[in-house]
């Protein structure tokens, strides 16, 4: 079996290709960076250049590597970033989107290959507390240039299921922290800054945005094994949440890393820079449907996901 990766380069596309690696597919990911053969320790795992902007390069690509299962993972993945990146989060989550989908339709394997989309809680946006927690029923009415993006990415799916009968699954992910995770994500900003203070490359304060702010965690190894086990088990044209249920306030997170810090002394200071124009306060998601579709649970918990994050930044620096 054949599976494409886009965007394999990130940090859940990372994981996943050692997940399908190891599941025995043989993997294939495409970046649009020009050097990509030197970023990925795993020899077996086949990084092709794609000009994501290009209909005809993708669409050849697909042509080339016949993919029994495609997983879109490439995109502006930052909700922080599409406020300061409002043109370039749209364009690159929609129009790169439409692209790989009219690639998918016009190519060889268009009635073969299952596509996995990838949106995102924050589709749900503003959302009334009977409302929680959040099922894949709830009304979107997101809140950030983000949110607008992955919310139009879910109706673009369900045209392309109804008009061209696409085999297409559409995941919305909840928060995923794990190892590997880019600074600008808020418990690597928090594990970086940490460890810089231990090994004496920062003084002792850290600085934080929003801490009052809940969301629902899951580490990335599980949301990497939701995604194979959709496309194998869930059914075509169906949106499932991937969340734990348990929400965790980011005030928690801090803390937790802070206990587990060999420095004692860390002052916190909150910056305006890391506030955001909007946020929403708590999101709790419900996984009733993927459970009951496909089986899957989460098994990392978030003091686990913490611990590996801490220790995966005091191998890097
Ligand atoms: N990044 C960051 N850095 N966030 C902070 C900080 C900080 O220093 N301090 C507090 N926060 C708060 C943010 O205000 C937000 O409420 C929360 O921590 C989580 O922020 P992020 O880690 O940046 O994640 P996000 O919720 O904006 O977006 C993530 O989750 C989405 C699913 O809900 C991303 O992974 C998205 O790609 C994903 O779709």
């Amino acid at each position: 079996m054949r599976a494409l990766i886009t965007g394999i380069t990130g940090f859940v596309g990372a994981h996943l290709a050692e997940e399908l690696h190891n599941q025995g597919y043989e993997v294939f990911g495409t970046t649009r960076k020009s050097c990509p053969n030197a970023m990925f320790a795993n020899s077996a795992i086949q990084i092709i250049p794609m000009n994501y902007n290009s209909e005809e390069d993708i669409l050849e690509i697909l042509n080339k590597i016949k993919p029994h299962e495609i997983y879109h993972l490439a995109g502006q993945s930052s909700v922080k970033m599409s406020w300061e990146n409002k043109v370039d989060t749209l364009e690159t989550n929609i129009i790169l989107t439409v692209k790989l989908l009219e690639a998918l339709r016009k190519s060889d394997v268009a009635d073969s290959a299952k596509l996995l989309m990838i949106g995102s809680s924050e589709e749900y946006g503003s959302i009334d507390n009977e409302n929680t927690p959040i099922t894949e029923e709830a009304v979107l009415r997101p809140i950030s240039p983000y949110g607008v993006s992955k919310a139009s990415t879910s109706l673009l799916f369900q045209q392309y299921v109804k008009v061209y009968g696409l085999k297409l699954l559409y995941a919305r992910p909840f928060n995923h922290i794990g190892p590997g995770q880019d600074i600008g994500f808020v418990t690597s900003d928090f594990a970086k800054q940490i460890v810089m203070i231990e090994k004496g490359i920062h003084l002792p304060n850290i600085s934080v945005g929003n801490l009052e702010a809940q969301r629902d965690f899951t580490d990335v190894r599980d949301i990497v094994s939701a995604y194979t086990m959709l496309v194998e088990k869930g059914q075509i044209g169906e949106i499932y949440n991937i969340c734990s249920g348990k929400p965790h306030a980011i005030k928690y997170i801090l803390t937790y890393l802070l206990d587990l810090s060999f420095n004692k002394n860390i002052q916190v200071k909150q910056d305006e820079n890391k506030m955001r124009p909007s946020e929403f306060p708590i999101y709790i998601g419900d996984s009733t449907k993927i459970q009951e579709h496909i089986g899957w649970e989460t098994t990392y918990s978030i003091e686990k996901s913490l611990q590996d994050i801490l220790n995966y930044w005091r191998i890097m620096i």
